[in-house]
């Protein structure tokens, strides 16, 4: 096996899916686009091509994989029952960002559960992807193409920023559409159990189940959440990040308070922006708007970035990790981000925010 930091990383384009397919059938590592995320892909039915992913991540090794499939007819070998409410969440949810959990089939090696007995799929709603595993002909497991910890890559560019020289190649499809990753279920009975929020909401799960719940564990952290993954911290940029969540005048109003409390600490930093520390603000429209009305001096020494509309968690989804990653390339050493009402998809955003921020979020 070549050494996992030193091989050469092919940039492939949306008309090399035959090549890209055939490496990820052979056991080749490569970074695929999905409407979620980026992944990164092997083959999910061998042991040592995943053995590979765990490697190129840093993945603690007790944290599954979902396995991809093109369509619902690579689903029936790879479980042992499917029950009518599973059918239906494929039938409406599929392709689709909604991975669901099974019994898993001899035919799945550990590897890819590690260790469970059940094993996670989803079929992506990207042409693209699919048509790629249809070649492979094999399931692709394939977690987020990020380093272990790190948020999660929606553009090619941030898979090769951590991946360059550790996979085999990358296909290049643009930015992903959604932003955030897959909602992780789980049947039991009659109830959809949400073990990770995501892009198919709770609300739209009630459209064909009578009762979706949340994992318990994920607000209890005493508890042992259902998906291995969601106990480690994740989503992480290279600073601490601080979360408000509030109504925009009064989350603008808190942020001037820490900026002039930072200021007032770094008196250099009025005169001398290169001084440290750098703050970054991650914030909404709408309280820009209301942070320009209170603090109409901007110091030059705080780095803005406006992910989307409060009111639209779907745009605030759509560019918060790519936002994360951009914080890391200007340096600055203290995060502040905006958070959402946690409904819709700002379930999903909150649950990575929380995560990203190791739990320091303010409810203003
Ligand atoms: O949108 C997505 O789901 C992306 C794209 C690439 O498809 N993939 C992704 O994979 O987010 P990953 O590995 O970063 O996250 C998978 C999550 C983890 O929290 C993992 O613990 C959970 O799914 N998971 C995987 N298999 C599981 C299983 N058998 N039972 C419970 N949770 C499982
Ligand atoms: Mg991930």
């Amino acid at each position: 096996m070549e050494a996992v930091d030193n091989i050469e990383t092919q940039l492939l384009t949306v008309n090399d899916v035959e090549l890209a397919g055939t490496l990820l059938r052979v056991g080749d590592l490569v970074a695929i686009p999905t409407e979620t995320v980026y992944g990164l892909g092997a083959n999910g039915l061998a042991a040592d091509a995943m053995d590979r992913i765990y490697e190129a991540k840093g993945r603690p090794s007790d944290n599954p994989l979902i396995l991809h499939v093109c369509d619902q007819s690579m689903v029936h070998r790879l479980v042992q029952h499917i029950t009518p409410l599973e059918q239906r969440l494929m039938d409406t949810f599929w392709p689709g960002p909604l991975t669901i959990t099974f019994e898993k089939s001899a035919l799945v090696p550990e590897r890819a559960t590690g260790g469970l007995s059940r094993v996670a799929l989803r079929c992506p709603n990207h042409d693209v992807c699919r048509e790629m595993i249809r070649i492979a002909g094999v399931p692709i497991a394939a977690p987020s193409a990020n380093r272990s910890g790190r948020p999660s890559p929606t553009t090619a560019e941030a898979v090769l920023h951590d991946m360059k020289g550790r996979i085999h190649a990358i296909v290049d499809a643009g930015p992903c559409e959604i932003g955030v990753e897959s909602t992780v279920v789980q049947v039991e009975d009659h109830t959809v159990i949400i073990l990770r929020p995501g892009g198919v909401t709770k609300e739209m799960l009630e459209m064909v189940a009578d009762h979706v719940i949340y994992d318990t564990a994920l607000h209890d952290p005493t508890e042992a959440p259902k998906a291995p993954g969601m106990k480690y911290r994740h989503y992480a940029p290279d600073m601490p990040v601080q979360v408000l969540v509030g109504q925009s005048l009064t989350v603008a109003e808190y942020m001037k308070d820490i900026i002039d409390t930072i200021v007032q600490q770094e008196p250099m930093l009025q005169e001398d922006c290169k001084g440290k520390p750098r703050i970054g603000l991650l914030l909404s429209e709408e309280t820009l708007e209301n942070l320009n009305a209170v603090l109409p001096n901007f110091t030059l020494s705080v780095d803005i970035i406006v992910y989307g509309e409060q009111a639209e968690p779907i745009s605030l989804a759509n560019r918060l990790y790519d936002s994360l990653l951009q914080f890391n390339d200007v340096g600055v050493d203290t995060l502040i981000v905006e958070g959402c009402t946690p409904v819709g998809l700002g379930v999903a955003v909150m649950n990575r925010l929380e995560k990203a921020s190791g739990g320091h979020v303010t409810l203003l």
